[in-house]
C-alpha cells in the first residue's frame, strides 16, 4: 500500500505565524506537525509516501525529511501548483500509485489512541473497498458529516452542511483500494471549485463499499486549523509526553518498532539531537 500526505495548504488562518514557512512544518510541541501524520502512515505499515506541497513549501519538505532512507522508508515529492480539492491528490499521485491500494492523510491531522495502530494494520489489508473514520465534534458543520441508520450503517455524506444529520465528522484519513484514482477522473469541481474528497466517499458509498469506523470517546484527533487549536494541539501532546514518559509521533522511535530501521541504526539517529528529544530516542535504544 501507498501513502499520500497532502501539505499543500497555505495555512491562511495561522497567518501570520505560518507567513514565513507552511504550517505543517510548524512545531506541535516539540516536532514539525508532519511527523504526526508521517507516523500514521507508518504505524498502517506503509514505507512508500509522497508529500504533495505547494511550489513555495516543498523545497523546505525536502529539506526537513530528505529521501526517508534515514527511516527506512521512501519519501517522493509532488506539487499541487492551486489549491484546487483534496481528490486532486489522487490525480497528482496517478504515477506513484500505480496499480496499488492507498492511503491519504491531511498534513495537519493529528491522531492519538490505544490500539490505533492494530486497527490502521487491519484496514490496510482490506480489499475492493475504502475506509474513513467517524469521530463526534461539537462543530460537524466545519467538516465532511457522515449520517448512519438505525443499525449503524453509513447511509449519506456532506460536505460542512448547514444543517448537519449527525455529530460525526469524518477525519482526515482514508484508505483506498486502486479504483480510487479511476473515480478521481470523474469526480467535477464543487461550488467551492475543488475535487471533493466528500464527492469520492460518495461513489463509494453508492458502490456499497464504504467503510466507516467509528473512533471512539478514548481516541484524540486533534486540529490545527486556528492559533487556538494548535497551541491546544501541543499542550496536548506535552501533556501525553510528560505524564507517560512516551513521546507520540516520534519518527525515529516508530521506525524502529516497525522493524524498518535497525537498533545500531536508531542509535546513530539518537547521536543528531544533542537535547531531550535525543536522550528519549537513546532511551528507547537500552530499553529494548
Ligand atoms: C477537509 C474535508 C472534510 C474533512 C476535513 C478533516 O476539510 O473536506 O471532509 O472532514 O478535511 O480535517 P477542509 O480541510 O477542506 O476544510
Amino acid at each position: 500500500m501507498k501513502g499520500i500526505i497532502l501539505a499543500a495548504g497555505s495555512g491562511t488562518r495561522l497567518y501570520p505565524a505560518s507567513l514565513p514557512i507552511s504550517k505543517i512544518l510548524l512545531p506541535v510541541y516539540d516536532k514539525p506537525m508532519i511527523y504526526y501524520p508521517i507516523t500514521t502512515l507508518m504505524l498502517a505499515g506503509i514505507k512508500d509516501i509522497l508529500i504533495i506541497s505547494n511550489p513555495y513549501d516543498i523545497d523546505n519538505f525536502k529539506k526537513v525529511l530528505g529521501d526517508g532512507s534515514q527511516l527506512g522508508i521512501k519519501f517522493s515529492y509532488a506539487i499541487q501548483n492551486v489549491p484546487k480539492g483534496i481528490a486532486e491528490s489522487f490525480l497528482i499521485g496517478e504515477d506513484f500509485i500505480q496499480n496499488e491500494p492507498v492511503s491519504l492523510i491531511l498534513g495537519d491531522n493529528i491522531f492519538h489512541g490505544f490500539g490505533f495502530s492494530s486497527m490502521l494494520r487491519m484496514i490496510s489489508l482490506r480489499k475492493n473497498c475504502a475506509t474513513v473514520f467517524g469521530y463526534r465534534v461539537k462543530d460537524p458543520e466545519r467538516f465532511g458529516v457522515v449520517e448512519f441508520d438505525e443499525k449503524g450503517n453509513a447511509v449519506s455524506i456532506e460536505e460542512k452542511p448547514k444543517n448537519p444529520k449527525s455529530d460525526f465528522a469524518l477525519t482526515g484519513l482514508y484508505f483506498y483500494d486502486n479504483d480510487v484514482v479511476k473515480y478521481a477522473k470523474t469526480l467535477k469541481p464543487s461550488n467551492r471549485g475543488e475535487l471533493e474528497i466528500t464527492d469520492l466517499n460518495k461513489i463509494y458509498l453508492e458502490k456499497n463499499k464504504l467503510k466507516v469506523e467509528i473512533l471512539g470517546r478514548g481516541f484524540a484527533w486533534l486540529d490545527t486549523g486556528t492559533t487556538e487549536s494548535l497551541l491546544q494541539a501541543s499542550n496536548f501532546v506535552n501533556n501525553m509526553e510528560v505524564n507517560t514518559g512516551m513521546k507520540i509521533a516520534c519518527v525515529e522511535e516508530v521506525a524502529y518498532r516497525m522493524r524498518y530501521i535497525s537498533k545500531e541504526h536508531l542509535a546513530s539517529l539518537a547521536n543528531k539531537y544533542n537535547n531531550a528529544y535525543g536522550e528519549y530516542i537513546k532511551r528507547i535504544v537500552k530499553r529494548n
